[in-house]
């Protein structure tokens, strides 16, 4: 049964996507659940919805561990209520060449951009389950279709999420829960202008000659967690530009 109010959890939602998703979610009408390593900026998120008349929490949450994502999800359904939607969109990005990409770094990276959407999953996915409805939107990369220079342990995490979107939304597919995956192209983020990445230079080479604005993937988003995108799962939408077509 659709829940009469959705509650939205979105990790990494201090800035960026993550707000935007934040933002554009609480526009459609769900209570949203805001998460990120960095406290005043999910404050800040949740204040901005909640300025603009919409109903949101910030948690300050790692979202690679166990234990803190045990405690931010009770938290949200005393706050809130159950699960509905989750958004795993925080993810590192470090542009390093392959030769300087030590075990460490890798092993940090694949517990954020990994880990962290398999754990949040596990934590949410029962309260979908008891609803009967669930709505799971993992942010990938066109660095994992397209490939990305600098990026061989990114493109290797975002390629790993492209795939667990599938085997999970196959398992969930007859109990009302999709499973689906946004690619983002060149968005012009904060995070994006702190890489090594010449936006411009970049934004120039895709076809639309532009970078993309994180409203972009923040629409494409709602639309997954919408009621209207019940028979879709399993897909992969990407919001690029043109930059790479599948
Ligand atoms: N911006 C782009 O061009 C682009 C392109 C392709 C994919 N993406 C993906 O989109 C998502 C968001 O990108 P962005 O540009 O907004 O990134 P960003 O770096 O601006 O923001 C990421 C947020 O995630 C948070 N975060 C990092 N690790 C965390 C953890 N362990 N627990 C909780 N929060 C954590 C950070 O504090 C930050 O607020 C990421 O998954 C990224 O890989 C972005």
């Amino acid at each position: 049964m659709i829940p009469e109010r959705k509650v939205a959890i979105v990790t990494g939602a201090a800035r960026g996507l993550g707000r935007a998703i934040a933002f554009k979610l609480a526009q459609d009408g769900a209570m949203v659940s805001a998460w990120d390593l960095n406290r005043e900026g999910v404050e800040e998120t949740a204040q901005l919805i909640r300025d603009a008349g919409g109903e949101a929490i910030g948690l300050q949450c790692n979202s690679s561990k166990a234990d803190q994502i045990a405690a931010a999800v009770a938290e949200t359904r005393r706050a809130l209520g159950p699960v509905s939607i989750l958004v795993n969109n925080a993810a590192l990005s470090p542009f390093l060449r392959f030769e300087d990409i030590t075990e460490d770094i890798w092993d940090d990276l694949m517990a954020v951009n990994m880990k962290g959407p398999f754990l949040c999953c596990k934590a949410a996915i029962p309260d979908m389950v008891a609803q009967g409805w669930g709505r799971i939107v993992n942010i990938s990369s066109s660095s994992a279709q397209a490939g990305s220079p600098l990026h061989a342990h990114y493109a290797a995490s975002k390629g790993g999420v492209i795939g667990f979107t599938k085997g999970l939304a196959l398992e969930y597919a007859d109990r009302g829960i999709t499973v689906n995956n946004v690619p983002p192209g060149f968005v012009n983020t904060e995070g994006l202008r702190e890489s090594p990445v010449d936006v411009d230079g970049f934004a120039d080479k895709t076809p639309m000659k532009r970078s993309g604005r994180p409203e972009n993937i923040a629409a494409a988003v709602a639309f997954l967690a919408s009621d209207d995108a019940d028979y879709i799962t399993g897909h992969t939408l990407s919001v690029n530009g043109g930059r790479y077509m599948n």
